[in-house]
């Protein structure tokens, strides 16, 4: 119903600020559509050699998928808590304020997941950062953790948010259209590397 509707503008709002976008201009580091993948998340932003910046975009853009859900379920309850997650990361894809020329979501995805479930969160983090570590690209870690997170709710006991997990996981890999046509070619760059 109304709340429902509420709930989801709301999310959608939050989860459309381009952290990386924001904080790279604020610094002076110049148009992040313009470095590396032209992406706004915090692998690009990493990519302007500024790390401060690029963990603030993490933690900033994780955040938002974060803090949506802890409201929605605060206020409203858990299927709301869904719906903010949902909105909230759409609203990084499909951002209202730049022309709706959004970011692939990865870090709202798992921001979503530690306020849904944090063990989930915390697993699809580590998916992450052990595949990172062994491959350094970021995409691939991306990847892989994205198409992880159903199973850890299953694992941990979460059927009732898999649905989820599965559509923001096929929305990842289709944003990640270009760099998969690159890890397959071999010219995805490696974390950190100016790409
Ligand atoms: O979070 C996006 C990441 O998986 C890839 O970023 O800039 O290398 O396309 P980028």
């Amino acid at each position: 119903p109304m709340v429902l509707a509420v709930v989801a503008v709301l999310a959608y709002l939050l989860g459309s600020i381009p952290f990386g976008v924001v904080i790279t201009r604020g610094l002076g580091l110049g148009d992040l559509r313009a470095i590396g993948s032209g992406n706004i998340g915090a692998t690009n932003v990493l990519r302007t050699g500024n790390k401060g910046a690029a963990a603030a975009t993490l933690i900033l853009d994780a955040g938002k998928g974060g803090i949506a859900v802890l409201i929605a379920r605060a206020i409203v309850g858990p299927d709301a808590a869904q719906l903010a997650g949902f909105a909230a990361f759409f609203g990084h894809l499909f951002p209202v304020w730049s022309g709706f020329r959004g970011g692939k979501g990865v870090a709202t995805f798992l921001g979503t997941l530690l306020a849904l479930a944090w063990p989930v969160g915390l697993a699809a983090c580590g998916t992450w950062l052990a595949v990172a570590a062994l491959g350094r690209i970021s995409s691939l870690a991306a990847l892989v953790a994205a198409a992880s997170a159903a199973l850890w709710m299953l694992m941990f006991g979460h059927g009732d948010m898999v649905a989820l997990c599965v559509v923001l996981t096929l929305m990842v890999y289709w944003r990640h259209a270009e760099n998969i046509r690159r890890i397959r070619a071999g010219t995805e760059p490696r974390i950190g590397k100016k790409g």
